[in-house]
C-alpha cells in the first residue's frame, strides 16, 4: 500500500523551539511526499477526533494545510467537498445519524481577536463537534488552552509536518495517532482516503 508519510518520532518537546510550558507532550514528525499522504496523515487523525478536540493548522501560504483538513474530515466521517473557507470564516460539515458536525475555520482574512470573536469564533468552539482552525495565529489569545497544533513546512512537495499537544487530551490524541500510524504504516494495514 502507499505510505502515509515517514515517521520521524521521539523529539523530547524540550527541545522543541516554542515549548516552555510544561504539559506540552512530546511531538510527533512525520515527512510526507504527495498531497495524498498528507490526505491520509489527516484521515488516521480524524478517525481519532472526539467533540471537543481544537486542531490548530499553521504554515506558509499552500503548505497543505486544507489538504490535511480534506483527511481528517474524511477520516472523522464526512464524505462531501471540502474547501478552504477563507471568505466565510467557517465550514460546517455535517454528518448523518445526528453525529457532532466538525467545523472548519481559516482566519487568514480575520485582522485581530476581536474581529474572530465578532464572527462567531467562540460559538464554534463551544459547538458540538471538534473544530480545526487554518490561520489560527490571529486569535491565539483567545483560544483554548488545550489543542493539537500541526505544523506543516513546505519543501519542493515534500512536506514536514510536525504535530504537539498542548494538554491531556490533545497528549492522548496524539498518542493515539501515533499507534494508528504504527499499524496503518505496516503492510495489509488499513486503507485511507479515496478520492
Ligand atoms: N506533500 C504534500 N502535502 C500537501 N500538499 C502538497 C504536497 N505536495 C504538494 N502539495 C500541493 O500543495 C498544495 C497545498 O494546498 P492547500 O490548499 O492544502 O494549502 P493551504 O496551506 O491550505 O494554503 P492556504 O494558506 O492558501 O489556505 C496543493 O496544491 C497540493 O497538491
Ligand atoms: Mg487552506
Amino acid at each position: 500500500m502507499e505510505s502515509q508519510g515517514r515517521v520521524d518520532d521521539g523529539r523530547p518537546a524540550e527541545e522543541t523551539d516554542d515549548s516552555n510550558q510544561s504539559d506540552v507532550s512530546p511531538c510527533l514528525r512525520v515527512v510526507t511526499s504527495s498531497a495524498d499522504e498528507t490526505q491520509r496523515l489527516g484521515f488516521t487523525l480524524g478517525r481519532l477526533l472526539h467533540p471537543n478536540d481544537l486542531i490548530l493548522l499553521r504554515g506558509p501560504l499552500g503548505a497543505g494545510k486544507t489538504c490535511m483538513v480534506q483527511g481528517i474530515a474524511r477520516g472523522y466521517g464526512y464524505t462531501g467537498r471540502v474547501i478552504s473557507p477563507s471568505f466565510t470564516l467557517a465550514n460546517v460539515y455535517e454528518l448523518p445519524g445526528g453525529r457532532p458536525p466538525l467545523y472548519h475555520l481559516d482566519l487568514w482574512r480575520i485582522k485581530n481577536p476581536v474581529e474572530a470573536l465578532g464572527l462567531g469564533l467562540e460559538e464554534y468552539l463551544a459547538g458540538r463537534g471538534p473544530c480545526v482552525i487554518e490561520w489560527p495565529e490571529v486569535a491565539e489569545t483567545v483560544l483554548p488552552r488545550d489543542y493539537l497544533l500541526v505544523r506543516i513546512e513546505p519543501k519542493g512537495d515534500t512536506r514536514e509536518i510536525e504535530i504537539c499537544a498542548v494538554g491531556e487530551r490533545p497528549r492522548a490524541l496524539l498518542d493515539g495517532l501515533r499507534a494508528s500510524l504504527a499499524t496503518t504504516m505496516q503492510p495489509g494495514g488499513p486503507h485511507a482516503p479515496r478520492d
